[in-house]
């Protein structure tokens, strides 16, 4: 699967432990920082397709979801906490030297398994 980077924010946009979503390519994604680390992951929780930005907590390396509270590691997507849901789909993340963050998606649209149930408002 080819994917392409896409040019999303600037840098200062996107604040320390704060997730923000982003439609790229049509794949919802979750951008935030960790220790000033980027991360970028699909923004569509494993367990019950909930959305994780922006009401997610940022905390220690992992992203907890905002509905029933589940956790995910950054760096792998793995789910810790023992409820073995499946781990969430990372995208490749980098910040220009002229201040501009790209994330890397794949060329094809995502199919209904990849977006996430929107809370009715
Ligand atoms: S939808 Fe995320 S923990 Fe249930």
């Amino acid at each position: 699967m080819s994917e392409t980077y896409h040019r999303i924010a600037k840098s200062e946009d996107i604040e320390e432990r704060v997730a923000l979503p982003f439609i790229v390519n049509g794949w919802p994604v979750a951008i935030c920082r960790d220790k000033g680390k980027l991360y970028a992951f699909i923004n569509r929780c494993s367990h019950a397709a909930a959305e994780f930005a922006p009401d997610c907590r940022i905390r220690s390396g992992s992203v907890m979801c905002p509905l029933h509270s589940a956790r995910f590691k950054l760096e792998t997507g793995e789910n810790i906490g023992g409820a073995n849901y499946k781990p969430l789909k990372l995208f490749p993340v980098r910040e220009t030297e002229d201040g501009w963050i790209e994330v890397a998606v794949p060329d094809e649209e995502p199919g209904m398994e990849h977006l996430p149930v929107r809370r009715l408002t």
